[in-house]
């Protein structure tokens, strides 16, 4: 074991989901070895217990994996469970730390970040109860950051981390496992495969977008394995360390290859993408696309129809930006719905304390009380369960969704890599006026209501300030805008837009038509291409 001298370093502060940096930064030495030492600090040490490692494949990996290994060994860790090169999609980490009882794990991925020498990698540390460290644990994660001044690293060669089976560091036993084999057998506790089976069976087509991301070996075995889907269903199946050049990240603008094949006139049944690390999904019909929000809300209207769920749901919960649709469907339940900050730490205690059974965020996360994490592929799992159980195809469920509940027109709009301190700026003015605003008529709408999203947790009484700022229009329609806690380049702005259709007229307009009014009144007020010089978003969903 060897004693390494170091000095703090600057800007560890755990953002969203984890620290995300540019992989270079990563790669300077000490920096990774800091941050791991400081976690292992923050949670009272590494002494006799029992971790689960992997990520997303992506650049830097490996040899991450291959330091923390050496670095919980040499601070006394008994067992570290790693995936076979290094490989865990976030949902299977998150499951194999519950499976497993391990104390917690460390997940190596930047989500839906791009990969590369000069794009994004991250580290993030996920607790025993398998989901992303609460608030208090990554503040005592930065703080040690800040006070750090010596890491420990074992002394010692490569660990094999291609072949399976346990192997040591000193005491320490290093167990690698299929990233799969677990995670598949999960599943088929919670769905119904025979009726799955059946469903592509008698010839229903999907193309499954893996974006040459982790979720490709996992979707093969269920998909084309497992469920007999058509061999080739799954595309860009081969985690890659830079994605083969792909932005993993499942939305119209960057899985665009998978929106034309599923706008074709010979488009199969369904389709799907998931991001980098396998938490995000995407859901896509023939010739329809799927907002996240309208996604929720229709699991959460049909979850029952799946075996894991037939007891009904205990309760759902949503991000604040996430569209109201799923607290129509709780309502109509008669269940609660709990509106948290952004990111899904924020569900951990509700899906913990059993008050929620499925939570869900607009950007494209989904999952339920299975695992801790959002699972891209469990919420692909769902919607093939509610088709293969009605009969009906994505556009039929949908339309007879907002039949039923009216439809809510949904977008987000992002502004990349803006200059901070003109992202700042903008919502420091927003936020100054705020008081001032209920009453006013902009660009023709008038504002009900103003204010900052604020949230204490029900069951530990945590506050979290600071998590957005809402605007009301008279009617209900909505505008939130807040910046991004997962950026690795200057600042992210995100608008989200959102207006309800009871119908049952006006329930087919085009969402960014119905949401123009929303968009120009906030442009009105907070000026966000006036005084950035930018003439529209950089990415709408
Ligand atoms: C983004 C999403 C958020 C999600 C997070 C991690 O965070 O908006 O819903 O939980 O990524 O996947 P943001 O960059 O907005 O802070
Ligand atoms: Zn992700």
């Amino acid at each position: 074991m060897m004693r390494h001298p170091t000095q703090a370093i600057a800007g560890q502060k755990p953002g969203t989901s984890g620290l995300r940096k540019k992989t270079r930064v990563f790669m300077v030495p000490g920096y990774l070895e800091n941050f791991v030492q400081a976690t292992f600090d923050a949670i009272g040490g590494a002494e006799g217990k029992t971790f689960v490692l992997g990520g997303d494949g992506r650049y830097f990996g490996l040899e991450a994996a291959q330091v923390i290994l050496k670095m919980a060994a040499a601070n006394g860790a008994a067992r570290v469970i790693v995936g076979q090169g290094a490989w865990l999609s976030t949902p299977a980490a998150s499951h194999l730390i519950r499976l497993r009882r391990a104390d917690g794990g460390l997940i190596l991925s930047a989500s839906h970040n791009p990969g590369g020498p000069d794009e994004d990698f991250g580290v993030k540390y996920n607790t025993a109860n398998g989901g992303p460290a609460a608030e208090a644990v990554t503040e005592a994660i930065f703080a040690a950051t800040l006070e750090i001044t010596e890491y420990r690293k074992a002394e010692t060669a490569d660990i094999d981390l291609a072949s399976l089976g346990e192997k040591r560091i000193g005491a320490m036993v290093v167990e690698v496992v299929d990233p799969v084999a677990a995670y598949a057998d999960l599943m088929e506790t919670l769905f119904d495969f025979k009726a799955l089976r059946s469903l592509f069976h008698a010839g229903f087509s999907a193309r499954i977008d893996s974006m040459n991301a982790i979720t490709g070996p996992y979707a093969v075995e269920i998909f084309e394995h497992r469920l007999g889907a058509a061999p080739g269903s799954v595309v860009h199946a081969r985690p890659l360390p830079d994605f083969g050049g792909m932005h993993p990240d499942p939305n119209p603008t960057w899985a665009h290859e998978l929106m034309a094949a599923m706008m074709a006139p010979d488009a199969p049944d369904f389709g799907a993408a998931s991001d980098g690390d396998g938490d995000r999904n995407m859901i896509l019909g023939r010739g329809t696309y799927v907002s996240p929000s309208d996604s929720l809300a229709v699991i959460a209207a049909q979850m029952q129809l799946a075996p894991g769920y037939a007891g009904g749901l205990k309760g759902v919960a949503r991000s604040m930006p996430t569209s109201a649709a799923v607290d129509r469907v709780a309502e109509a339940l008669g269940i609660a719905c709990y509106e948290t900050p952004t990111g899904w730490k924020f569900f951990g205690n509700l899906l913990d304390a059993g008050r929620v059974t499925l939570c869900g965020e607009e950007s494209f996360g989904t999952g339920s009380d299975h695992v801790r994490e959002k699972d891209g592929l469990w919420a692909v799992l769902m919607w093939l369960s509610i088709l293969a159980a009605t009969g009906k195809s994505v556009a039929e469920v949908l339309a007879e969704h907002w039949a039923r509940f009216g439809r809510t027109y949904y977008s987000r709009h992002d502004y990349e890599a803006m200059p901070i301190a003109t992202a700042e700026a903008m919502l420091a003015d927003l936020r100054a006026g705020l008081g001032a605003l209920a009453g006013r008529s902009v660009a023709g709408l008038r504002i009900s209501s103003a204010d900052e999203f604020a949230y204490t947790d029900p069951v530990d009484g945590a506050v979290s300030e600071g998590q957005g700022l809402r605007l009301l229009f008279e009617g209900g329609a909505r505008a939130v805008l807040r910046l991004s806690g997962t950026g690795t380049e200057g600042a992210t702005l995100r608008l989200y837009l959102e207006r309800y259709a009871p119908g049952p007229d006006g329930l087919a307009d085009d969402p960014q038509a119905a949401l123009a009014p929303i968009a120009q009144a906030v442009e009105a007020l907070v000026g966000i291409c006036r005084r950035s010089g930018r003439k529209g978003p950089d990415v709408v969903t």
